[in-house]
């Protein structure tokens, strides 16, 4: 029996890529989720496409107001939040030079600030029932990637936040841990190979052969990661960053 029925989960940037698959997964092992995001049409597409009750919330995790508002629609909607999994995350890709303020904080303000407002926003409810997992989702970025010095440095961030978080909850049973994804074919690859100016087929393909298990993430890979660490046999790992990368990625990551 799986030890999620019944449970509550809420997952930010749940439309599409990585948040839908977590969604999915969440879902087939019997949890209650609430999708959070921005994008409606394809949030409530996903929300309506689940095997267990789900609703689709419309928030901007850079806004602590919606995000508020967010928790609260769970908690009506379905008592108790057991799970929160911060996924929303945008990619800008500018070298450091070009990068204006408001860009940097946009993706700052989402990446990392939507991480702190959410477990901000969940732990109170969380330390009162003595019980909740929180996963986010980091990257390999964070090791360093030209063009990317917002979104790296955002994804550093997320380190720090979760080992705090980790630290400050832990009394009250509350795990907060990150799944930090290599390579994963999503709309986030299209991105990508858009900035090299390159078709993305070919673009995976090299990708892959970099790899050492000589193939692209799915979105299932990291669903699969996340999921264990919301579950009953990751209840003793707290403060750590699981890599999910086909590989050991560099150590400084
Ligand atoms: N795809 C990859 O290769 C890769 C690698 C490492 C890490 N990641 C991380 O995985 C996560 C998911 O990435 P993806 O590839 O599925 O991206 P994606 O762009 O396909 O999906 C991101 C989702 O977040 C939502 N979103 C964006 N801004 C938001 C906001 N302000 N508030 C609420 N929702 C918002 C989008 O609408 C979308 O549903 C992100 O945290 C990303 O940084 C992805």
């Amino acid at each position: 029996v799986s030890t999620l029925v019944g449970k509550t989960a809420i997952v930010t940037g749940a439309s599409r890529g990585i948040g839908a698959a977590i969604v999915r997964r969440l879902s087939d092992d019997g949890c209650q989720v609430v999708l959070a995001d921005i994008e409606m049409d394809a949030t409530e597409e996903t929300a309506d496409s689940l095997s267990s009750p789900a609703v689709a919330v419309e928030c901007d995790v850079a806004s602590s107001a919606s995000v508020n508002a967010m928790i609260e629609v769970a908690r009506r909607e379905f008592g108790t939040i057991n799970f929160l999994v911060n996924n929303a995350a945008i990619l800008r890709n500018n070298y450091l030079v070009n990068i204006c303020d408001e860009e940097w904080e946009r993706v700052l303000a989402v990446n990392l600030g939507g991480p702190f407002r959410c477990i901000r926003a969940v732990s109170p409810l969380m330390v009162e029932q003595r019980a909740g997992r929180i996963v986010t989702v980091a990257s390999g970025s964070s090791a360093g990637m030209i063009g990317q010095a917002h979104y790296a440095s955002s994804k550093a961030g997320v380190y720090g936040l979760t080992k705090t978080a980790a630290l400050e909850l832990a009394r009250y049973s509350i795990t907060v841990n990150a799944v930090s994804p290599g390579f994963v074919v999503t709309d986030m690859t299209q991105q990508l190979a858009d900035r090299v100016r390159q078709d993305v087929g070919p673009y995976i393909e090299e990708a892959a052969a970099a790899i050492p298990l000589r193939r692209a993430g799915q979105p299932e890979d990291i669903a699969g990661a996340v999921r264990f660490l919301l579950g009953d046999d990751a209840s003793f790992m707290t403060g750590q960053v699981l890599n999910v990368r086909g590989g050991p990625g560099p150590a400084a990551s």
